[in-house]
């Protein structure tokens, strides 16, 4: 299916370049803040920002100086603090954690040696070194903290810190509301792409009967008619724990939202603005998009759905890499990568298309599937249990294609992500299908 890269040569720069870019952006992240925010647990939801920075040095040693170059440990004494497993997040900044400057400091020094260690090692000869896995694997993690330290920061009060310009996106408007998708089996997952995780392993195929799907993400627009017919207090259209979730935290609207004189406003990375209605609906719960799907008359599309929606070709037969094909994503083509705080309109980059005719499933926001998180047929755990197999079950929901906070190298047709129905603060919306 896909690209085993030219040379050596181009894949040692290709992960050489993945892992400047995540640092890149783990700077801007933590340079914006004092170091007293650095420091601080800006949510309970959340790790103090400088946690995150000092984890991200502390899983690349581990994984790149310590299991593939074979390396003593530079700092024994802080791996447990950066245990992700060892300490949920609300008991972190109870820690005696690296302080910003020792953070950083560390960080530079682990992702040097591993400078030095990607010029020298062989890209082959163990499955964590070839295809140069083992680097993919910790630019999409450090990326993937990234997104982690946007949420922090958009759950953060006080003034604004981040800028970036709005989405100036191609746009034209999508001709019909929803897409048929024609029934039959096409190829799930994927064996080929190499920097691709355990859980979107193996290629499989499944088969899907016909159904329509959104062309585009709900907006904020359709999401408001939601709420004033009284979406939010009307027992039918919701999900038992969800109707809890509602009513315990008295929830009336997508998280960082609030009605100012007849008006519905948004807080947006420190920045309070009217919601704007053409833009993806973004910061709701698994059971807050299953409501408006009920109340719809329309229900969320299951995970093997929406990746023949976006990867499956009904010319060829194959299923590519992404909407558009097998190349990697581009400015023109999706909302990737933190360039704008926001989603783009929807209806926007109708040259990221699927081949029937689906846009923005790439990028923009997250989009809740109906399905939980489980292992495909195959599946084996690599290069750690706890990478996905211990979050496999029916307590986590499926979420796809990225947001305008994730970084093209973690994020392709096949990715998977998965959370709690009851999370909000992460940069999730969705669309919504029906049967034939
Ligand atoms: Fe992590």
């Amino acid at each position: 299916m896909t690209t085993s890269y030219p040379s050596r040569e181009a894949l040692r720069e290709r992960a050489a370049a993945a892992l400047t870019v995540a640092r890149v952006r783990t700077a801007g992240l933590t340079d914006a803040v004092s170091d007293a925010d650095l420091t601080a647990q800006h949510s309970p939801l959340m790790s103090p920002l400088v946690w995150d920075l000092a984890h991200i040095g502390n899983q690349e040693e581990l994984w790149l100086l310590r299991n593939v170059a074979g390396r003593e440990s530079m700092r024994p004494e802080i791996n447990p603090l950066y245990d992700a497993f060892e300490h949920p997040r609300a008991e972190r900044p109870k820690l005696p954690l690296l302080g910003p400057e020792e953070a950083r400091r560390y960080a530079a020094e682990v992702r040097g040696r591993v400078f030095d260690l990607l010029e020298r090692t062989p890209l082959e000869g163990s499955a964590l070194l070839d295809d140069g896995f083992a680097f993919g694997m910790i630019a999409q993690h450090e990326q993937q903290h990234d997104e982690t330290m946007l949420i922090t920061h958009q759950l953060r009060q006080g003034a604004p810190v981040l800028t970036a310009p709005d989405p100036d996106a191609p746009y034209d408007p999508p001709l019909s509301a929803e897409v048929l998708v024609p029934g039959g089996p096409f190829s799930m997952g994927t064996s080929a792409e190499p920097w691709s995780l355990d859980n979107e392993r193996p290629a499989h195929v499944r088969d899907v009967a016909s159904f329509w799907i959104d062309t585009v993400p709900v907006t904020n627009a359709a999401y408001l008619a939601f709420i004033a017919d009284g979406g939010y207090h009307e027992p039918r259209w919701w999900a038992a724990p969800g109707w809890q979730q509602i009513r315990e935290h008295s929830i009336e609207a997508p998280l960082f939202w609030h009605r100012e004189a007849g008006q519905w406003l948004r807080r947006r990375f420190g920045v309070t603005e009217p919601v704007p209605e053409d833009e993806p609906v973004l910061h709701v719960s698994w059971y807050e998009a299953d409501a408006y799907a009920r109340w719809a008359g329309r229900r969320l599309p299951t995970e093997a759905e929406w990746e023949k929606a976006a990867r499956f070709d009904p010319v060829t037969g194959r299923s590519a890499r992404y909407p558009w094909g097998d190349a990697d994503p581009t400015p023109a083509l999706a909302n990737l990568g933190q360039r704008h705080l926001r989603p783009a309109r929807a209806g926007s980059y109708p040259a990221g298309a699927s081949p029937l005719g689906v846009r923005q499933l790439i990028g923009d926001v997250w989009e809740w599937t109906a399905s939980d998180f489980l292992p495909y047929p195959g599946f084996r755990a690599f290069p750690y249990r706890e990478y996905s197999e211990v979050f496999f079950g029916p307590e986590h929901k499926v979420l796809r294609g990225g947001s305008f906070a994730v970084d093209p190298v973690a994020c392709r047709g096949t990715f998977r992500n998965w959370d709690l129905p009851v999370r909000r603060q992460i940069f999730s919306g969705f669309r919504t299908a029906r049967d034939v």
